[in-house]
């Protein structure tokens, strides 16, 4: 699905949010500072207004995203409101479906208890707009409580550590609620849950040609059903190349900090990512993880946004020289592309380059980092899925071209090699 140029080809038309990372010239593509859109807002008015204004954003980002404009004070009220009433689970949920299945991949838990809530929905394979928009909202306000209550599950069964279950508090934001509820003691500071807030913002859409939106479109088109559609997302969220990419970042960073001894000296960091880069350290893929992305060229903007909130939790926890060094990664990428492989490309830190640092200082364990996207792009693909309800005329369904052999025989069992 890449143009020849490496751009991405143009499958989808959406009033949800645009992606921009680059203009076209005729067959040039000139880079440009990222932006990302969410139903006509930039994303950095939209965190500064709610932020100007004292409050968590995310949820009237997800109001925003699957209705088209931003809640008014009520409305805000109502929605956070109806949140908060669906985010327990079905009665004897978490005993009979969590606890006696831990999963090591909170992943492949969360997509079994999508598909285990269809049960629980006496409309499930109803696809009138109205009813899914409810189904939606209640995967919505779900999520934060299966991935706590999965994580749990898995802490208590396979690590041996003591089960503690928080029920969701009614008048707490989402990011309040995950952290009250993933927390033995319950407890995170005014800076931790703005954090995980914005986190939730800037994750909860990326236009429809992400891949785990790009699947909720298509799954969509056959008329299937929302927890189907969702666990098809959830699937194709879990990849390494794309919402397990910050567990990558953080493994590379580890072994970076392990390896060089002074973390302020170009010379030492441009010399290790050398070597990953000749894939002679690293996974051996010869991918410096975090860097560069499908769309944007001269910046995410949601890395902007991170990077400076990233600086302070850093700071705060007494981890600046991490911070720095994660930097100087990102400043010398180029500068290592053009000396080893003659590369002069513009490649700047993209959104999970800072997420896994953000994560872990938050004291998050590794296993959540990946679900905690789910978490919040639930909603764009909430949005998505309504968007394709309603005008999506036709299954999609794209050509493909056959490059296999021709004029092959049909060989008897008996001639074929064993
Ligand atoms: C995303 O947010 O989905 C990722 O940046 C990947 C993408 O846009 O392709």
């Amino acid at each position: 699905m890449r143009n020849d140029d490496g751009t991405g080809v143009k499958a989808i038309l959406t009033e949800i949010s645009d992606v921009v990372g680059y203009h076209k010239e005729g067959h040039r593509v000139i880079p440009v500072e990222g932006r990302l859109v969410y139903r006509g807002i930039e994303i950095k008015d939209l965190v500064e207004g709610f932020k100007r204004e004292g409050r968590h954003g995310f949820e009237e980002t997800v109001y925003l995203l699957m209705f088209g404009e931003l809640p008014c004070s009520k409305e805000l009220e109502m929605f956070s409101k109806s949140l908060y009433e669906q985010r327990r689970l079905p009665s004897g949920f978490v005993q009979h479906i969590i606890l006696p299945f831990p999963s090591a991949d909170i992943m492949n838990k969360l997509q079994s208890n999508v598909t285990v809530l269809y049960r629980k929905d006496p409309n499930p394979d109803d696809i009138s707009v109205g009813n899914v928009i409810k189904q939606c909202i209640s995967l919505i306000a779900k999520f934060p409580t299966i991935i706590a209550r999965a994580y749990q599950a898995k802490r208590y069964n396979l690590d041996g550590k003591s089960l503690f279950i928080h029920e969701p508090k009614e008048g707490l934001t989402t990011a309040e609620t995950f952290l009250y509820m993933l927390r033995e003691d319950r407890s995170y500071t005014p800076l931790e849950a703005e954090i995980l807030d914005l986190m939730l913002v800037i994750h909860a859409d990326h236009s429809g040609g992400n891949n785990s939106t790009f699947t909720t479109h298509c799954v969509t088109s056959t008329d299937t059903d929302t927890y189907s559609a969702f666990a098809a997302a959830i699937g194709a969220l879990k990849g390494p190349k794309h919402g397990g990419a910050n567990a990558k970042v953080m493994a590379m960073m580890d072994e970076i900090k392990k390896n060089v001894r002074d973390w302020e000296n170009d010379g030492q960091v441009i010399d290790y990512l050398s070597k990953i880069v000749r894939k002679e350290r690293g996974d051996g893929s010869g991918l410096i993880y975090g860097m560069g992305h499908a769309v944007y060229t001269k910046s995410d903007p949601r890395a902007v946004l991170l990077k400076e909130k990233a600086r302070e939790l850093a700071s705060v926890n007494g981890r600046s020289a991490e911070f720095n060094l994660y930097n100087k990664v990102a400043e010398l990428t180029p500068e290592v592309f053009r000396k080893v492989k003659g590369l002069d490309k513009i490649i700047a830190p993209n959104v999970d380059f800072f997420s896994g640092f953000v994560y872990d200082n938050l004291g998050f364990p590794k296993e959540i980092y990946t679900p905690l996207f789910a978490m919040s792009r639930v909603a764009g693909w909430s949005a998505h899925r309504i968007e394709e309800l309603i005008s999506g005329k036709k299954i999609i369904r794209p050509a493909s071209i056959y490059v296999g052999p021709e004029n092959k025989k049909y060989l008897p069992l008996a001639e074929r090699r064993s």
